[in-house]
């Protein structure tokens, strides 16, 4: 079986004669002998049994349960190559579910650091006297956590204070279980941090308050880490796939990390949104600027999904007048103080939903930014986008099915064409790709 593609989760995919099969571990290129095992309509699944001829593309991933962990799946295959994939699953999706042609050329921006580039991991845990602490990321398509020692994607440092907490737990005995609200039970990990100032947040998530305990553990964890600065424990007493509770208590230090984004000082909490890769992200931030700046002409700019203001306070540092709308309590109250924080006048916040905050704003504003979570934007806030037609957008999207999806809709009847799209890969080793498109009225 010959395999020419990847599906949007890196599965390979194969034909034999009109039909299609999908098999786990195969990359494109790749020619192998498989075993089908089962059926989905038209679809079939199938085993690989041995590789007969290796793709070109394929490389020795370094992670040593890279075949097991459902975290990154094209580690197996060239870096150049999984951008060129992922610019390609951009371009079908906005020509098959956008329905979009004439496109300009895409513009891909590769990541600088393909490993260790990530801020943030979020691990469930699980230990108990029998099997002692397993602690990683699920398996494909399952709730069995896949133990690991070294994520290749995080910052070094978070994969030390990883290890480090997962000795500690395994020798106090202490009881861990993602899914239980039990009291004493720890749920999940979670650990982020600061590029530029090396600021570290350790984040326990437990159904209840963790008990003293943790107390102790948090003092042995900052003696052992100057970099912590945070520890503290979210409390989720509801057994749902949302990870994080309302209630968080400090442990150790302060509630948050201080880090510098696009030279300006913010400060991040423990769920509170903020880019997973910085560097490339900035690197986005700045083409957003340099595109407002260039063509907005009211001098005011609306940021939907403004999360702690990190499109806003640096386009506002422009001198350019901005109004972020951002629903998540922690995220709005951070925004308002990296404002203060950056003397930034000229940028206001408000807590809302963007659905019902943005009709009114786009009466005097003639450019809006919008970066939204994966889903995209409801079909309200297209509605109201249609409806008072600001001349330029700037869409920053970490779904390319949602973004073509909106594009449709925004690009229906010649209302908006697109001026040009860009790719980043904050995402290597993934089949994640942040894309940043900009729209403009068909007749501004
Ligand atoms: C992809 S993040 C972007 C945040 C920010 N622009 C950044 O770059 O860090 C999306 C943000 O939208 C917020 N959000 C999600 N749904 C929302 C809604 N309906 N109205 C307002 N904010 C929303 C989330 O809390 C999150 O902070």
């Amino acid at each position: 079986m010959f395999c020419h593609d990847l599906d949007k989760l890196g599965i390979g995919i194969c034909k034999f004669e009109s039909i299609v099969i999908f098999v786990h571990g195969l990359i494109p290129g790749d020619l192998a002998e498989v075993t089908c095992t089962y059926k989905k309509g038209n679809l079939w699944y199938a085993e690989l049994n041995k590789l007969i001829n290796k793709s070109i593309y394929r490389r020795e991933p370094p992670c040593k349960v890279f075949n097991d962990c459902g975290g990154c799946s094209l580690q197996q295959i060239d870096y150049k190559y999984q951008v060129q994939i992922k610019n390609k699953s951009l371009l079908d999706n906005l020509q098959r579910i956008g329905s979009l042609t004439n496109l300009p050329a895409i513009n891909s921006i590769s990541s600088s650091q393909i490993y260790n580039y990530r801020n943030k991991a979020i691990i469930p845990v699980r230990a108990n006297k029998q099997t002692g602490i397993i602690s990683g990321y699920y398996r494909p398509g399952s709730h069995e956590i896949v133990n690991i020692e070294n994520c290749p994607v995080i910052y070094e440092d978070l994969n030390s204070v990883f290890i480090t907490i997962k000795s500690i737990i395994n020798n106090k005995g202490l009881k861990a279980d993602p899914d239980s609200i039990e009291k004493g039970y720890l749920r999940h990990i979670v650990l982020k941090q600061a590029y530029y100032t090396g600021e570290i947040q350790v984040g326990f998530i437990s159904g209840h308050p963790l008990n003293d305990e943790f107390n102790s553990i948090a003092i042995e964890l900052s003696r052992n880490f100057p970099q912590i600065v945070s520890i503290v424990n979210n409390i989720q007493p509801l057994n749902t796939n949302k990870i994080f509770g309302i209630t968080t208590n400090v442990l150790y230090g302060r509630e948050y990390i201080f880090e510098l984004f696009c030279n300006l000082k913010f400060i991040i909490g423990i769920q509170t949104f903020f880019q997973v890769n910085i560097k490339e992200a900035q690197r986005a931030i700045d083409l957003i600027r340099k595109d407002v700046k260039a063509n907005v002409t009211t001098n005011k700019v609306i940021d939907a999904y403004s999360g702690i203001g990190t499109i806003s306070l640096p386009v506002s540092s422009l001198g350019i007048e901005v109004i972020g709308i951002e629903q998540n309590n922690d995220s709005y109250n951070y925004s308002l103080i990296n404002k203060a924080n950056n003397s930034l006048n000229s940028v206001e916040f408000i807590h809302g939903d963007v659905q019902n905050h943005l009709i009114d704003l786009l009466s005097s504003s003639d450019y809006l930014i919008v970066d939204p979570p994966r889903k995209g934007l409801s079909e309200k806030v297209l509605k109201t986008i249609i409806t008072k037609k600001p001349k330029h957008i700037s869409y920053l999207s970490c779904n390319s099915a949602t973004l073509s999806r909106d594009l449709k809709i925004l690009c229906n009847h010649n209302l908006y064409f697109l001026r040009s799209i860009y790719t980043f890969d904050f995402f290597p080793q993934t089949t994640h790709l942040e894309s940043l498109v900009f729209l403009s009225l068909t007749t501004s």
